[in-house]
């Protein structure tokens, strides 16, 4: 295993308030950020986020606010901050495609590509849609209209500058072909593969005339015109840990990344542009570009444009912060799609929270107070059930780490709740109060020490889920003497409608 771990988020878009599609991705990156700090110490893992701030999107929503473009970014940018906070999520560093260190970075970018040759001026003529900022081929049309956004393209012919992606293609499926775990999951390998397969790439148009667009990084050698937005904000994964800088910060520490994160809707740009882009410049290809799926609401997309998105701290606020994000990482499996409701939050909730993990840790408690005072007894000798669920608590780190590794984070929490399950089984089956009454004192006292035990390890392995959880069960049990606070996930009883 490599001994540092570089992961990112998406740049999201601040023409709009951040959603839970948004929350989701830097959740689940959060949760491998914190999870490698624990393996890999945490000066070895750097995860970074940020805001995606040029373009025609963002000039026409300040625009509709009557704000400049800058003004406005500064705005939406905060909201993603305080959000971020709020799902404690632990980035190192929050990059703005509009600082300085990035439009730097993005200059000397087209300065070496044009001094290369590949890029070059021409004349373009196209279908645009300008709400996607994508120019569409005449077959990828639907009925005529933008296929992601379904709204009217128009036709456009401009002189602007061009990427020369075609040059690698072949070089590209090569690379893709030889590396078979650089795209995933798997059907996004297949798709990028076959769309190479059958596809002959056009060269990118990656300039924008400033007439029709002023919101953008001026090309160093046309200042007349701005930079293509992918292009700009692709650049921000080397941008941020200090590429090209005087101190070449990612040489010597941080590039590649481990890790590309973010959904099925921009994986092209990730796995056709951005490796060309880096294999021109001369760099090194990020390790792993992982797309997960979409949460759709009755089965469309979720998305501000469809107006049907759901802000994530409203569901912190009525469910709490740690069963939504574990809702988000347990419910779908990562890379599926999965539709959203506030009945599946109330299932799980009242379910793998507060009647599995809730009910372990309150009863042992509990038991704790009533049979030694909140001491913590010594282990003891353990029964067939016991010697069971001690091999669980010892399998359990090889199963997690296993899920991690593809991602498969629903899987590594079903384990942790094998453990959960079968210690509440074990409680079941023991009948405690019976030992008490028989007074069979060793008995009881492993019995109970065993179930701390698994508490203990279960709350290691949820820290990165849920850190406060992990944090709370710590405080409660931690120690040589018990500290009882209240139950972790009280059930919700009367979910109001519309939950
Ligand atoms: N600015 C570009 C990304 C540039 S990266 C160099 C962009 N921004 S975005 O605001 O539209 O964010 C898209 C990303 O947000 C998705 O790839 C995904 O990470 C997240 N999601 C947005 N809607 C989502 C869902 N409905 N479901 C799951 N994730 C979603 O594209």
């Amino acid at each position: 295993m490599r001994d540092k771990f570089y992961i990112t988020t998406p740049l999201y878009y601040v023409n709009a308030s951040p959603h839970i599609g948004h929350s989701y991705t830097t959740i689940a990156a959060d949760c491998l950020a914190r999870y490698m700090r624990k393996k890999l110490g945490e000066e070895n893992v750097w995860f970074l986020t940020g805001t995606d701030e040029h373009g025609q999107k963002i000039q026409r929503a300040a625009d509709a606010k009557g704000l400049s473009p800058q003004d406005f970014a500064d705005k939406t940018s905060v909201q993603f901050k305080e959000l971020w906070k709020a799902l404690d999520i632990s980035y190192n560093d929050f990059i703005r495609t509009t600082e300085p260190r990035h439009v730097k970075t993005v200059q000397k970018v087209l300065d070496i590509l044009l001094k290369k040759g590949d890029i070059y001026e021409g004349k373009y003529e196209g279908l645009y849609c300008t709400p996607c900022e994508t120019f569409w081929l005449e077959s990828q049309l639907v009925e005529g209209k933008c296929p992601d956004c379904k709204r009217a393209v128009e036709r456009i012919t401009e002189k602007n500058y061009f990427f020369r992606l075609s040059k690698y293609q072949g070089w590209l499926l090569n690379y893709i072909k030889n590396e078979k775990e650089f795209i995933q999951p798997d059907s996004r390998y297949e798709e990028t593969l076959s769309f190479l397969e059958l596809n002959k790439l056009n060269d990118l148009c990656i300039s924008r005339p400033g007439e029709r667009l002023s919101w953008g990084i001026p090309l160093p050698f046309a200042p007349d015109h701005v930079t293509y937005v992918w292009f700009d904000a692709l650049i921000n994964y080397i941008s941020a840990v200090g590429s090209f800088d005087d101190n070449d910060k990612y040489h010597s520490k941080w590039w590649p990344a481990e890790l590309h994160l973010m959904a099925k809707d921009i994986l092209r740009q990730h796995t056709v542009y951005w490796p060309i882009m880096l294999h021109a410049l001369d760099i090194e290809l990020p390790k792993r570009v992982f797309a997960h799926g979409w949460w759709l609401i009755n089965e469309d997309k979720m998305s501000k444009s469809r107006g049907n998105a759901v802000n994530p701290l409203e569901m912190v606020q009525k469910y709490g912060l740690d069963a939504y994000r574990y809702f988000l990482l347990r419910d779908v499996p990562f890379g599926s799609d999965g539709n959203f409701s506030e009945e599946s939050i109330v299932k799980r909730f009242n379910g793998d929270l507060a009647n599995d993990l809730g009910n372990l840790v309150y009863r042992t408690l509990t038991m704790l107070e009533k049979y030694y005072q909140g001491a913590i007894p010594e282990k003891g000798k353990l029964n067939e059930q016991a010697g069971k669920i001690e091999e669980k608590i010892k399998l359990l780190p090889i199963e997690v780490s296993a899920a991690m590794a593809y991602l498969d984070f629903s899987l590594a929490l079903e384990h942790i709740w094998e453990l959960i399950n079968m210690a509440n089984k074990y409680v079941e089956e023991t009948k405690p109060w019976n030992l008490a009454k028989e007074n069979k004192t060793d008995e009881l006292k492993s019995f109970i020490r065993l179930l701390v035990d698994v508490i203990r390890e279960a709350a290691e392995h949820i820290y990165p889920f849920m850190p406060q959880t992990a944090e709370s069960i710590k405080e409660q049990m931690g120690q040589d003497k018990i500290n009882k606070g209240k139950p972790l996930f009280p059930r919700i009883e009367n979910p109001k409608p519309g939950a």
